[in-house]
């Protein structure tokens, strides 16, 4: 079986597979909100149907929440691997609306300074990347009657909502999803030229916090002065949760946190990071942060809190002269080593306590924890897949770290005892989790024959 009629197949079937994506991407399957269950599902069913199409037995199974999509297909020699490819068909919620230029969920092809562009919610983060893979499965079996390899595809709807099915799912289905290596596409390009292949994630934990005070709001002429403030004293802890270092002040924070080896250290330098223009491109220009640190270190090795949200009293038009009742706040931490996310949020709650002063109560809500991951990075696919990937994107591949969290790496290697090979498409700018979502039509053409290339290469 050969590699080129299948490169050819997919640039021929370019539009095609434009358009099967866009179906997708038509479908709001937003997660994290119960408006839009029946959209999930309905996410759901347009897999299973897309893959039956290429002859994959595959079934939508059902959860507590979302469901999950699980297919196989046989393929290759008796001895070629088995891979399980992953990836997540819900998306996040769109909002700010008034700040898109078009409907999200009517996906259109946009010409950009930056070349073609599918414009939609979901197009980068993860419909667009995980169709690549579909999409290169398609190429070889209608090339050639059969893959290079025997695959497992499976599907989660809950990935932007923290996950809670995944790890109860894995564990009742331990024996369907045994393969070799699992395969996630969720992941970006480095520098948006270079491809990459992911040795290490952030772990994440996020956390809620209520301050209560007075019982109602009050008039802030009336009470002012005379009783406590929760949003004062809200934002005085949550401005002493870093010192004027950027180090992060929380008890047993870094317990876990390894330095960089002189290894990774010289490796990561030799990729020339350009830390200006990776700023530039949002319109920054100051590193923040730990001083002494390299950017790539800040943003793959360091671990991170940052309050993600604040409210609370009036936020309405005009002026309102409350003395509020609550403040809130949503703060995560990135995670690095072994830092160990259930201390992190002991240590967190009971540093927040001791801050509080008379009147004041603070009530907590923890929303998922995961530790960082380092990836194994022994499996050959590993060195075949870095071997055949410059071909296509004209550099020749990395290892590289990744500064998000895609905790399903970590349940595949503690449930399934498998690793994990992260390779993605997207670009800096795809403007994942925010308005106007895109993923370069580049991204997806090399993206499917990238896929196409590593099958290729890992199953001969
Ligand atoms: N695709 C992202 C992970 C990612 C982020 C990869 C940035 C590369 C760069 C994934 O869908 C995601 O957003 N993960 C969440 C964590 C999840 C548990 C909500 C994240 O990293 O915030
Ligand atoms: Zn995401």
């Amino acid at each position: 079986m050969t590699l080129d009629p299948v490169l050819s197949r997919i640039d021929s079937d370019l539009e095609a597979a434009t358009d099967r994506l866009f179906d997708l991407l038509r479908i709001p399957s937003i997660s994290t909100d119960p408006a839009y269950a029946a959209d999930c599902d309905r996410a759901a069913d347009w897999l299973v149907k897309d893959l039956q199409s290429i002859g994959v037995e595959v079934g939508k199974r059902p959860t507590p929440g979302h469901p999950m999509v699980l297919g196989h297909i046989d393929g290759g020699d008796a001895d070629a691997p088995h891979l399980l490819f992953y990836g997540h068909y819900d998306v996040q919620p769109v909002d700010p609306l008034d700040l898109w230029d078009r409907d999200p969920f009517d996906p259109a092809l946009e010409d950009t300074a930056g070349g073609t562009v599918i414009r939609a919610r979901g197009s980068s983060d993860d419909k667009g990347q995980l169709m690549t893979f579909i999409e290169a499965c398609r190429a070889w079996i209608a090339e050639h009657g059969r893959l290079p390899c025997k695959i497992t595809f499976f599907f989660e709807g809950e990935e932007e909502s923290g996950s809670p099915s995944l790890i109860p799912f894995l564990e009742e289905h331990k024996e369907l999803m045994q393969a070799d290596l699992a395969l996630i596409c969720d992941t970006g390009l480095f520098e948006s030229r270079v491809p990459a292949i992911i040795t290490q994630l952030r772990g994440l934990l996020g956390e809620e916090l209520v301050l209560k005070g007075p019982d109602k709001d009050l008039h802030s002429g009336m009470y002012g002065g005379a009783s406590i403030n929760p949003i004062r004293v809200l934002t005085r802890i949550l401005g002493n949760l870093h010192d004027d270092q950027g180090r992060i002040q929380v008890p047993g924070f870094y317990d876990g946190v390894p330095e960089l080896s002189p290894e990774l250290a010289k490796q990561w330098k030799a990729l020339e990071f350009d830390h200006a223009t990776f700023l530039g491109d949002v319109g920054l220009n100051t590193p923040a942060g730990e001083q002494d640190r390299s950017a790539l270190e800040m943003i793959w090795s360091r671990p991170t809190a940052e309050i993600n949200g604040i409210w609370g009293g009036y936020t309405g038009d005009g002026f309102k002269t409350v003395l509020p009742a609550e403040a809130h706040a949503k703060v995560s931490f990135r995670l690095v080593g072994h830092q160990d996310p259930h201390a992190i949020r002991e240590n967190f709650r009971a540093w927040v306590q001791a801050q509080l002063p008379a009147d004041v109560t603070v009530e907590f809500t923890g929303h998922g924890a995961s530790k960082a991951g380092l990836m194994n990075t022994t499996h050959p696919a590993f060195e075949q897949s870095r071997a055949v990937l410059g071909a296509e994107w004209g550099h020749d591949a990395v290892f590289a770290g990744c500064g998000g969290s895609i905790p399903v790496a970590g349940h595949f290697k503690s449930i399934l005892e498998m690793d994990t090979m992260l390779v993605g498409w997207a670009k800096d700018d795809d403007q994942i989790h925010s308005p106007n979502e895109k993923y370069d039509l580049e991204s997806f053409r090399k993206g499917i024959r990238s896929w196409a290339r590593v099958l290729d290469a890992v199953g001969s």
